[in-house]
């Protein structure tokens, strides 16, 4: 369609193409030596993204060069193309704008598909008629969308991150979509969308890795070599082809060049990495009550209960139900004394009702949604009719972060966006009614995927002006470069067994999509949770960064009490391990402020040349020292483990394994399988009822055998003085179990007291 390439220009680190067949130049800009952006601005408007914020994100939305460093460090027409060089990559654009992406050492990082789609046939009709008898969905035949590239494929390409998306690790041979989507239906693994849209993929071969991040917010498509092995698509039917290609020496660097660009996930507070306790259906206060004062008499270690929409008055937002939840203020100050926070559900749909506080002013203000023709949009939520806050307008935003204040004045800790999709009751809501995208007027098809990104920024910005505290979002619906205001959830999973083992592709893959920060519903949010699958999902839970129990109303009760002696008492074990690694996991948290780097990581990204762990779905990597291998099956009491080159020491018994193969390890109920690295120091805790009580008393520092460095990272856990110097960096170098302690820096009070151990080897 672009045809022969007749010349280009440069301007500054932009090169704009002429092509024959095209009246559209297509641009490519280096961002950094690793980024390079490709536009194709088919709408005329350039580039509108919300994912790149800041600075960056200004200039690319006012169509300036984005950096005035001088990136490009050769342009030049050659037989191949245009080539553009910077200090790390190489790109070769030719005719039909064919792009292709070398490394500085030439080694093709990916090449354009030279070939023409594969587009399979439609189904025949008595085919079809015959598939719809049964009530079986039919897929048509794929389109050729209007905007849309093509990338070649060798055979052992592995393809990662996009977001939330159900399934394997491994997205490669698989199609999705992006298209932010409450399903209430048991999540399998063929479904192409979920809450989130994180249009960003990791692409690896056998010894380069690269990422593409397709920045339109549009429903986007993505199929990965399942149309056809030798190439991926990606696609939309609307918008711009605006996509960040994005090189670095390995994966981890892609992932960090990705968060680079997209922004990183800041520090939260440190109590956030306890355990919270929710349900939906604590109906009273006082069956809040009983819970906070069963996880105290039960001798179990959390931080925080979850307030879902039953503290509401009618499922109104910002407002408390006085007669079943009665003095709100009164119920948070008692949890505080327990050491327990508060957090509340607050979701978009405002309940439709005269008098109503927050309805009348954003009535008044002109701050909801409307039809094309200006009528107040009103669907169906939990509060009946209701209506939808215009979150890509900024006074939105800033009426919406000034309600924060009053979840704030009652002593709220947190805020959980949920439904921010947005979902809808009657019928999902249609594609023209009218948003606003920052400086313009949106249809709803235009902003659907940023509309909980926009919520969370909103939640975030109130927080952090009215709270004094690193604010603690947790939201269900998501775009790139959420993570800067938001921690996440997978949303409503069930008790079984697929879905426990659904988890850990789907945190590793979030994880290696810039949101670090996330959980799933520990037990299983719909149906009803087993013993069995309780007491590994709590085993599982323990180690991914949001640790959250959450399930339904009407299904069993899933407070680790509710399983029987065996099980509570597994549940406290594994608890107080989690309160133990919390100093492990909050340097994990520095470490990913700092460099984008998940704290849940598949193996892969800490081994990608092993080609043992490009497919492995049931096990994962805390930082790169600790190797947790979950048990997921029924009846399971082995498990087969895979350890990566190195050695490494099981966890519970010290036993000494050598890596680059696997091993059936004994995994009665009470024993997840965990494995630490020769060399590694883990800082830890004593175990704690919460977080506050004692946090800088004594820490402790196990030391395995082997050499290695380790740096750890202190400071108040709950404000932004570490930003202004207050913390303390401390490098520690592992001897064999003598430790060298330097400071590296030094803004904060120490520990009371420090304690090596060192763990021996058997
Ligand atoms: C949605 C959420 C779930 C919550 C429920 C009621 O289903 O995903 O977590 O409990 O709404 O608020």
């Amino acid at each position: 369609m672009f045809g022969k390439l007749k010349g280009y220009r440069t301007d500054g680190n932009k090169v704009y193409f002429e092509y024959e067949g095209s009246k559209t130049s297509p641009v490519l800009e280096a961002i950094t030596d690793n980024i390079v952006n490709v536009l194709v601005d088919y709408t005329g408007g350039g580039h509108r993204t919300r994912a790149v914020e800041g600075e960056l994100g200004k200039r690319l939305n006012a169509g300036k060069n984005a950096s005035e460093e001088e990136l490009l460090t050769q342009v030049a027409q050659e037989k191949s193309g245009v080539i553009l060089k910077t200090a790390s990559l190489t790109v070769v654009v030719g005719d039909d704008f064919m792009v292709d992406f070398y490394d500085k050492e030439n080694q093709p990082l990916s090449l354009a598909y030279r070939g023409t789609r594969n587009l399979g046939a439609d189904l025949d009709k008595a085919s079809k008629e015959l598939l719809s008898k049964e009530g079986h969905g039919i897929s048509d035949r794929a389109a050729d969308y209007p905007v849309q590239e093509l990338r070649a494929l060798d055979a052992k390409d592995c393809i990662y991150g996009l977001g939330d998306k159900t399934g394997v690790l491994n997205k490669r041979e698989y199609e999705y979509e992006m298209w932010n989507s409450d399903i209430p239906d048991p999540q399998e693994d063929n479904f192409k969308s979920l809450y989130k849209s994180i249009p960003f993929f990791l692409l690896l071969k056998e010894k380069t890795c690269c990422g593409f991040f397709f920045d339109n917010h549009y429903k986007t498509f993505f199929n990965l070599g399942k149309e056809c092995p030798d190439y991926l698509v990606f696609g939309a039917m609307e918008g711009n082809l605006d996509y960040y290609f994005i090189g670095g020496r390995n994966m981890k660097e892609v992932v960090g060049n990705y968060t680079f660009l997209t922004g990183r996930a800041p520090m939260q507070q440190m109590w956030t990495l306890g355990y919270h306790q929710s349900r939906w259906g604590y109906r009273t206060e006082e069956e809040i009550r009983e819970i906070a004062r069963k996880l105290r008499d039960s001798d179990l270690p959390c931080d925080c209960i979850h307030f879902d929409i039953d503290y509401m008055d009618h499922y109104k937002v910002f407002t408390w139900n006085p007669d079943t939840y009665k003095d709100g203020r009164q119920v948070i100050s008692d949890f505080k004394e327990m050491g327990i926070k508060a957090v509340t559900i607050i979701d978009p749909g405002v309940k439709l009702e005269k008098d109503y506080y927050v309805y009348e002013e954003g009535v008044k203000e002109g701050y909801f949604a409307t039809t094309p023709e200006g009528e107040i949009y009103v669907n169906e939520v939990w509060p009946g009719d209701a209506v939808f806050p215009d979150f890509g307008d900024a006074k939105v935003r800033s009426w919406w972060a000034e309600k924060q204040k009053f979840l704030i004045d009652l002593g709220v800790a947190g805020v959980w966006n949920d439904m921010n999709e947005p979902a809808s009751f009657r019928g999902p809501l249609p594609d023209d009614v009218v948003f606003t995208d920052e400086d313009q007027p949106a249809p709803h098809k235009a902003i659907h995927n940023i509309y909980g990104h926009n919520m969370a920024k909103a939640t975030y910005e109130g927080w952090k002006e009215y709270s004094g505290k690193r604010p603690f979002v947790i939201t269900r619906a998501c775009y790139s470069g959420s993570q800067k205001y938001t921690t996440g959830w997978t949303g409503d999973n069930h008790s079984i067994w697929a879905h426990i083992r659904m988890a850990i592709p789907q945190l590793c893959n979030l994880g290696l999509s810039g949101l670090s920060f996330v959980g799933t519903d520990v037990g299983g949010f719909g149906s009803d949770s087993t013993p069995e699958l309780f007491a590994r999902w709590i085993q599982l839970g323990c180690f991914s960064p949001l640790f959250r129990n959450h399930c339904a109303v009407g299904c069993r009760m899933q407070e680790p009490w509710q399983f029987g002696e065996e099980v509570l008492s597994i549940s406290r074990k594994y608890m107080n391990l989690r309160y133990e690694l919390l100093p492990y996991i909050y340097d994990l948290m520095h470490e990913c402020e700092q460099t984008g780097l998940p704290v849940m990581r598949p193996l892969v990204l800490e081994y990608p040349e092993d080609e043992q762990v490009r497919n492995r779905n049931d096990e994962f990597l805390l930082g790169d020292r600790m190797l947790v291998s979950p048990v997921v099956e029924q009846g399971a009491r082995e498990k087969l483990v895979y350890l990566p080159e190195g050695v490494w020491y099981d966890y519970w018994t010290g036993e000494t394994l050598e890596g680059g193969q696997s091993y059936i390890r004994k995994a009665p109920l009470d024993t997840c399988p965990i494995f630490v690295k020769a060399g590694a120091v883990i800082p830890k805790y004593p175990v704690r009822t919460h977080v506050g009580k004692e946090k800088d008393e004594l820490l402790i520092l196990e030391t395995y055998p082997g050499e290695g460095i380790y740096t750890h990272y202190q400071d108040n856990g709950e404000d932004f003085e570490y930003r202004r110097g207050a913390y303390n960096e401390y490098r520690l170098i592992n001897h064999n179990g003598r430790l060298d302690m330097e400071m590296l820096h030094e803004g904060y009070q120490g520990y009371g007291k420090i304690e090596i151990r060192n763990k021996s080897q058997k």
